[in-house]
């Protein structure tokens, strides 16, 4: 991608009237965070039926909270990176409009984004199997985690293989994707659903979808801009660009 190249995408964003974005692990890669399918990537040494799903919890609850309080610890470690930071600016300066992610790792709020819509939920948020307790930990959890109120089994709040997402936020992002005339996707291999799908409902309104990965994702064929690189380097560069605009 030259400079000319990413001149168009500035340009873009720029002339949209409401701009979103759709983010995926690769855009926590450069704080060190792990993705799930690249090389090193969690899903390559990691069982997601073993570790993320409801039955695997039911079977085995230990196991599973080991290796979310391992990931809690790993991702309390690890700070945001340019790349979040910009989409926090551009939210700041009300050239972001919606900013939707796949990811747990919290790292959108911890780099200043105010609005975020987490759609496959938040590594530190806690629920109870039995009743409607629900509590944010501040630090990573040590063996299973009870209920305070009925003393059963905290689980993690985050979507587990085989779960539904969560209804009140499937709302509000399908109106932001219905609205958006310009979407960004940055760092997700596009194929868990419905999450990769979401770029899809602003291309059916004639929206422009732009791409940021360090590959080809199932979507680069559809997308009207595939910017090949680093999420952490291209969005400050897009930022610099977009403030000859102004
Ligand atoms: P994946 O691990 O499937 O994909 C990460 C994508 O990021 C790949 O396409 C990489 O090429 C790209 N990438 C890596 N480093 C990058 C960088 N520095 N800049 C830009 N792109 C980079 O992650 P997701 O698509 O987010 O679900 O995975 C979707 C869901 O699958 C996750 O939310 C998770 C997992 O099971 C849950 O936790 C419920």
């Amino acid at each position: 991608m030259n400079m000319t190249h990413l001149g168009e995408v500035a340009d873009a964003i720029s002339k949209s009237d409401y701009f979103v974005a759709l983010t995926g692990a690769g855009i926590s890669k450069e704080s060190n965070v792990p993705t799930f399918r690249g090389e090193d990537g969690l899903w390559r040494q990691y069982n997601a039926m073993e570790l993320a799903t409801p039955s695997a919890f039911a079977k085995n609850p230990s196991l599973v909270w080991e290796w979310y309080a391992w990931r809690q610890k790993l991702i309390g470690e690890c700070e945001p990176n340019p790349a979040h930071k910009t989409l926090a600016l551009w939210e700041q300066r009300g050239i972001l409009k919606s900013l939707i992610t796949q990811n747990v790792d919290g790292l959108h709020i911890r780099a200043g984004s105010k609005d975020v819509l987490e759609v496959h939920g938040d590594l530190w948020t806690v629920k109870c199997i039995a009743c409607d307790h629900r509590e944010r930990l501040q630090i990573a959890a040590v063996g299973i985690p009870s209920c305070p109120k009925c003393n059963n089994h905290l689980r993690p709040d985050v979507v587990w293989f085989g779960e539904s997402l969560n209804p009140e936020i499937m709302k509000k992002v399908y109106a932001q994707l219905e609205q958006a005339d310009t979407c960004m996707v940055i760092g997700t291999s596009a194929l868990v659903q419905p999450a990769a799908s979401f770029p899809l409902i602003v291309k059916r309104h004639s929206g422009i979808v732009i791409e940021i990965n360090l590959e080809e994702t199932v979507l680069t064929p559809v997308v009207d801009f595939h910017i090949s690189g680093k999420a952490g380097e291209i969005l400050p560069e897009l930022d610099e660009l977009l403030n000859k605009f102004r």
